[in-house]
């Protein structure tokens, strides 16, 4: 049976930004209209941003700042998801609610009760909880102090708050995800590890691999902390997939796909799932001049403690071509243009075949459960008379749920679980915008902050529920 939900990032959701809530690196990035190349400029934390957000300045917008405004709705939203009927909610924890500087001995108690909400409201209605524990923000604190993730230092302040986090809700927690989207570290720094780009320069690669390095290691000690805490529940590795085409059967765009896919996406799962480093990476680092100080121990603790699950986020595929040709966006990449697709308004390109085809990929290559962490449409939607008419959305959620239940019960690949992400309309993660929507149910917010930010519920909405309820009947035939 595959479970099916929604989820949100505490970044991208909560807002509730009070003086009580440390900044971290999420709250740095302003809101940069589309037409100023916004996509390329949020994505550069320098410290230049992070020096100009910390004035505070009211004429500069910060959308994670304010998110979806979660943080007061929460009650409202909850019981949403209850009358949706999901029956897993992926939800993140903002390290700065719990640990404002992210060095704390004690969590912030306003922190831990709205957590204590949601992790009660699930219990109390039966949503299995698919726990994010770190999803992109650091604290801004341990970056500027210690540089953040390039410092090893960083792996004792995260099993910090995973101890407590173990402690206080191991109990509701079905699935730990402790990094979302590990491998957005090597292709998007400033998300995946919260990495400062040196002025004028390129992220370097020598920061970039010590930073996941060490989070490699924060997730096998922090599996390794879950069993000797005996903490219910099973560990995931969670990337972001792809799918790759070579543009044409020329043996050097298909060659040219194989190396593109060990480095942007396999890498980073290989590591956790198989428990070492994948031999294809040791000439990358000498043709990168990358120098890493894996110590015996850290070997030893990647061997021992690899996760018992893959998730992956899927939204569109690439194409990989040794020759000039058009571009076109994906989820934090850029690729070639597929010639048989459509794509999103963001230039992601629709393909539901390209969501079986990853499924086969991940279970050939991991052979354990698989779940789908994250997979939507974001598009414009207009809301008139308290209506959302998102019918290419529906499409959308249709084409793909065929091809994960072919994939189930056609191919035999283990699919757990189905998450939708931004199951309620959030900040967007690349762009900053909030027009960018995933949701099934509609925020009235705008890029900028303005709007009545109530909740109504899409089209969308209505049919994910009515999918969802059949599925149930039909477990129970
Ligand atoms: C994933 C992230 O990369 O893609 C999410 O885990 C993000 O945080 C999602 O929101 C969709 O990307 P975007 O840029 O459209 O928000």
């Amino acid at each position: 049976m595959i479970f099916w939900g929604g989820a949100t990032a505490a970044s991208q959701y909560e807002g509730g930004f009070a003086e009580k809530k440390g900044m971290d690196t999420q709250d740095c990035r302003p809101y940069l209209p589309r037409s100023n190349n916004a996509t390329v400029q949020t994505r550069l934390l320098s410290q230049q941003t992070i020096d100009e957000a910390k004035k505070n300045n009211d004429q500069i917008y910060y959308p994670f700042r304010v998110g979806a405004k979660g943080y007061e709705h929460l009650e409202e939203d909850l019981n949403l998801l209850k009358e949706l009927g999901i029956q897993i909610y992926r939800f993140s924890l903002s390290w700065t609610r719990l640990f404002p500087k992210g060095i704390e001995e004690e969590p912030d108690k306003d922190g831990v009760r709205y957590y204590d909400q949601i992790f009660e409201f699930c219990k109390k209605n039966k949503i299995k909880i698919f726990l994010t524990m770190n999803h992109y923000a650091v604290p801004l604190y341990l970056v500027e102090q210690y540089g953040g993730w390039t410092n090893r230092l960083m792996i004792q302040y995260y099993l910090n708050l995973a101890e407590f986090v173990f402690k206080h809700w191991g109990e509701y927690v079905d699935y730990w995800l402790p990094f979302n989207e590990i491998n957005a570290g090597y292709f998007s720094p400033y998300n995946g590890t919260g990495l400062v780009k040196p002025e004028d320069r390129a992220y370097s690669n020598q920061k970039v691999f010590e930073s996941l390095h060490h989070q490699f290691i924060a997730n096998a000690k922090t599996i390794q902390l879950a069993k000797k805490l005996k903490v219910r529940g099973q560990f995931g590795a969670m990337i972001s997939c792809f799918c790759y085409y070579p543009l044409t059967s020329k043996p050097e765009d298909n060659f040219k796909l194989v190396k593109e896919e060990q480095i942007n996406q396999w890498f980073c799962s290989d590591v956790l799932m198989k428990g070492q480093y994948p031999y294809y990476m040791e000439s990358f680092f000498e043709k990168n001049n990358v120098d890493l100080k894996i110590t015996e121990n850290d070997k030893q603790i990647l061997r021992e403690f690899p996760c018992d699950f893959i998730s992956f986020s899927y939204y569109s595929s690439s194409v990989v071509t040794t020759e000039e040709a058009e571009k076109t966006a994906g989820n934090l990449v850029v690729t070639t243009k597929n010639p048989y697709l459509k794509a999103s308004e963001w230039g992601w390109q629709i393909d539901a075949v390209g969501l079986r085809t990853t499924l086969n990929k991940v279970y050939d290559r991991y052979n354990c459960p698989v779940i789908i962490s994250e997979n939507g449409f974001g598009a414009k939607d207009v809301l008139v008379n308290k209506q959302v008419h998102d019918s290419y959305r529906i499409d959308y959620f249709d084409s793909h749920f065929k091809e994960i239940i072919k994939a189930k019960k056609e191919d035999g690949v283990d699919v757990r679980a189905y998450i939708a992400w931004g199951i309620i309309d959030i900040v967007s993660a690349g762009s900053c915008e909030m027009d960018k929507r995933y949701g099934v149910i509609y925020v009235d917010g705008d890029n900028e902050g303005n709007g009545t930010y109530h909740r109504y519920k899409k089209d969308s909405f209505y049919w994910y529920q009515e999918f969802i309820k059949k599925q149930n009947e039909r477990k129970r035939i």
